[in-house]
């Protein structure tokens, strides 16, 4: 029986995908509906991305819902100097035609707990928590409802990307994801000590374009684009790539290792803002809130990408 997640993204070449593998995997994983979010670039941007990968897969049938346009509390923070000024430069996709669905993406989320059974829908998110933190507090009710949390999310030995302690998703939104690790809801984290070690070489690269269909040869071209600013920052032989690494968790968890144990977020302003602080040594009474993931067998990872990728138009 297929897992029922809802994809909670700002896309962003990553998020992209993240989506198109999960979608590759219907076996697996049943996309119940995708919400976007503000986060690489502005809520209007992050959705027509959305629009257009869905439209790539050719799947317009998942519902898409427009979550936040802003963080709870902070100023908007973007990276389009990762993921260029539209958020999905690299491959020239057509102007999308599929409806965005009336209902804010916060709603959809509290209306899908409520109507499915406690524990039945799995909450997969790529961007900042802001619409995840949003629906917990107009509806604590949901909170025992989701069956768990899958997040690409923070760091602890890889410090910081968008500052020198803080990863992006964390960054942007510190106050929502506050509310989310205090929630006691079930998270698996996915942070950077686990993508900076997910390198997307020449090679990996070359493998997605050369499986030939629409899906393979636009994910070359999206991470060609994206892995610019990254290649010049970290001097690496190929781009860290975030997101999928949480669809391959769903799909194959032992591919991954890590460590229960406690996260907080440093929240409000100042030089610290957004940093995880992870008590990796269990050196606090705190409870071990997030299942903390630091191991990944990466040609595993890269092979289970491919494959799904294949499966996809
Ligand atoms: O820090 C990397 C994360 O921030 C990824 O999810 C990327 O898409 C951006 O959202
Ligand atoms: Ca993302």
């Amino acid at each position: 029986m297929a897992r029922k997640i809802i994809i909670d993204t700002d896309p962003g070449q990553d998020d992209a995908v993240a989506i198109l593998m999960a979608l590759g995997s219907p076996e697996e994983l049943d996309v119940q509906g995708l919400v976007t979010v503000a986060g690489n670039v502005p809520l209007s941007r992050t959705t027509d991305n959305a629009r257009k990968i869905l439209e790539l897969a050719q799947r317009a049938d998942v519902p898409l819902h427009a979550g936040c346009a802003r963080p709870m509390r902070r100023k908007p923070v973007t990276a389009e100097h990762v993921h260029g000024p539209t958020g999905l430069d690299g491959p020239s996709l057509p102007a999308p035609t599929m409806e965005v669905r009336e209902q804010h993406g916060v709603l959809f989320i509290v209306d899908a707990l409520r109507a499915a059974k406690p524990g039945e829908i799995t909450l997969v998110t790529l961007g900042p928590l802001t619409n995840i933190a949003m629906a917990m507090v107009l509806a604590p009710d949901i909170v025992e409802r989701i069956a768990e949390i899958v997040m690409m999310f923070g760091a602890y030995s890889e410090g910081g990307n968008i500052t020198p302690v803080a990863e992006f998703n964390s960054y942007v939104d510190p106050e929502a994801a506050d509310v989310v690790l205090s929630s006691g809801v079930k998270i698996t984290m996915v942070p950077l000590d686990v993508t900076h070690q997910c390198l997307s070489t020449r090679s990996r690269l070359t493998a997605f374009r050369d499986i030939g269909n629409a899906c393979g040869i636009a994910t070359r071209e999206m991470l060609t684009f994206s892995e610019g600013f990254d290649i010049k920052k970290y001097g690496w032989d190929g781009a860290p790539l975030h997101d999928p690494c949480v669809i391959a968790y769903l799909l194959a968890s032992k591919l991954f290792g890590g460590k229960q144990v406690n996260v907080g977020v440093q929240t409000g302003d100042g030089p610290t803002a957004g940093m995880c602080i992870v008590d990796w040594w269990r050196v606090t009474e705190k409870p071990a809130n997030v299942l903390f993931l630091r191991e990944v067998d990466v040609p595993g990872f890269y092979k289970l990408l491919t494959e799904r990728l294949a499966r996809l138009p």
